[in-house]
């Protein structure tokens, strides 16, 4: 996302006396700036790829009923880290902060409200936080009227460290209080001693009817479960996120239905293990295939895809169900192989084998010809050799995914791994990160040439950031199509006919 300094007319700071009458002053908030506020720096994907424009359906105007009036009128800035899960949490937050009477500003600066909504999976997501947070200080010190709030992983993880090293920050909600941030930020006005602390470990998140301010219009993420039961060794999700909790069917459903009302044609679900989704609820009351079709039902709803699948999770009847829903279900998964040495996978705990991780491949292939795989891949975890490294490249071969996600290896504090040594240095870790990436590079490369003369159902995002004279859209595998058209396109459906090829995406013409 395009973060634009000194956006026009920025909006004056209510004043108390606004504040206590519960309306946002007149004029404060510049429709332009207003459509921007929420900040993604983070290119890391975690559970898939970055993606998305800031998007704000005149927020001001959602404001009403429910505005607070020590919310009203607030200037928000809303950074984010990490995953979509983190993106979804920032745009309901930021959704129930706008019903509240908040806006949002484009320039931090201009903020009176910088919220940061965190990531904990790898050690540089969480050191651009702290950086972050220690540039405020001579600020708060100049304007202690201006709230500094931290959310999400970190949050969680770190609470009560954040809270020692970085005395002046207001409010630390962890991943589990989110839905509470509104009654949280009253109390700091109210005068509750900061850094106010909500860390508790709730058993749910209820957002109740609150409607994302997203940001894309078309696009909208939805959460359908929380948290993960599974125990990779490397991995800090299980405790910062908790046990997973999956939310009923029905939820979900009035959930998609008002997002489709507020005009979205394509929902991605969330889950950090979505193939388990349900098995909490009672596999035969709530599961993937099931939700997958009930969604397919909802009237309006053009496009379902979900992340992210586990290998040792999914179900033959998932391929089916994707299959005989492929009209609106996308034929598009994100499960992750992380390595291709068995030695590896069995010190990381994934629970599958190569050749298991191969035969998943194979039958969803089969079962649901059209699918394209994308995958995460770590680099240098404890112990890797060379010849297990080269195992990853021979998968990465033998699976050709569409894209792939390579991360160097990071210790996160309280993992099992933590236990193992760190002993792949770093210059190897870059090189098998460089290796393995410019192969998928080509493999994309490759892949996408196969679709020159294809006719790809486009649904257009808007014009291309590049070149503001061609669109930009996803095809139903979610590759990226540019081609030529206006602006009204936005949000609509095209059919392209591919005439050419890059390793990150097509391009083509109006068929
Ligand atoms: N170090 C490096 N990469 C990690 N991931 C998760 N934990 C770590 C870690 N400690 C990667 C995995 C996962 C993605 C979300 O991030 O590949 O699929
Ligand atoms: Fe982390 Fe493994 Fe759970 Fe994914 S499945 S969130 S990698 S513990």
């Amino acid at each position: 996302m395009k973060h634009e300094k000194n956006a026009p007319n920025s909006p004056a700071a209510p004043t108390l006396a606004q504040l206590a009458a519960g309306t946002p002053p007149p004029n404060a908030f510049d429709p332009v700036a207003e459509a921007r506020g929420l900040e993604t720096p983070d290119k890391d994907p975690d559970l898939c790829g970055p993606e998305g424009e800031v998007y704000a359906p005149d927020p001001l105007a959602l404001a009403g009923a429910r505005a607070h009036p020590l919310i009203a009128g607030t200037a928000v800035h809303l950074v984010t880290f990490g995953c979509q899960m983190n993106k979804y949490d920032s745009e309901m937050v930021a959704g129930l902060l706008n019903e509240r009477g908040a806006g949002f500003v484009e320039d931090p600066a201009e903020a009176q409200l910088l919220i940061f909504n965190t990531c904990s999976v790898r050690g540089h997501a969480e050191d651009r936080v702290y950086g972050r947070l220690g540039a405020l200080k001579a600020r708060k010190r100049r304007d202690p009227g201006f709230l500094i709030a931290v959310m999400g992983c970190m949050a969680q993880k770190e609470g009560e460290h954040i809270a020692k090293r970085f005395p002046f920050v207001d409010l630390i909600v962890g991943t589990r209080q989110l839905h509470e941030f509104g009654q949280l930020l009253t109390r700091v006005r109210e005068g509750a001693k900061t850094p106010l602390v909500a860390i508790e470990e709730k058993p749910d998140v209820q957002f109740g009817e609150t409607v994302a301010r997203r940001e894309s219009k078309e696009l909208a993420y939805l959460t359908v479960t929380r948290g993960c039961n599974k125990r990779c060794t490397y991995c800090v999700v299980p405790y910062t996120r908790g046990p997973e909790v999956s939310r009923p069917v029905a939820e979900i459903l009035s959930e998609a239905r008002r997002l489709v009302d507020d005009g979205v044609a394509e929902i991605m679900l969330l889950g950090q293990t979505i193939d388990t989704y349900g098995y909490d609820l009672g596999r035969d009351k709530a599961n993937l295939p099931l939700l997958l079709k009930e969604l397919h039902d909802v009237k309006g709803l053009e496009r379902v895809r979900f992340i992210t699948s586990h290998p040792e999770e999914c179900q033959a009847d998932l391929w089916r169900t994707m299959h005989d829903l492929g009209d609106k279900v996308m034929p598009f998964i994100h499960m992750p192989a992380q390595a291709g040495s068995d030695a590896v996978l069995r010190r990381m705990a994934r629970g599958y084998t190569r050749a298991r991780y191969l035969e998943v491949v194979a039958e969803a292939r089969k079962l649901c010809p059209e699918i394209e795989i994308a995958s995460d891949w770590i680099v240098g975890f404890s112990g890797e050799s060379d010849a297990d490294f080269a195992q990853s490249l021979s998968l990465l071969d033998e699976v050709r995914p569409q894209s792939s996600y390579v991360f160097k290896y990071s210790v996160r504090e309280g993992t099992p791994a933590q236990r193992l040594p760190d002993d792949v240095p770093e210059d190897i870790k870059k090189e098998r990160h460089r290796v393995l990436s410019e192969r998928q590079e080509q493999i994309a490369l490759e892949k996408n040439r196969e679709r020159i003369g294809v006719v790809e159902r486009v649904l257009v995002q808007g014009p291309s950031k590049t070149d503001p004279g061609r669109l930009t859209g996803r095809s139903r595998t979610h590759r990226l199509v540019h081609f030529a058209g206006g602006p009204e396109w936005a949000g609509r459906f095209a059919d392209v006919k591919i005439t050419g090829a890059t390793a990150l995406s097509l391009t083509g013409e109006r068929a």
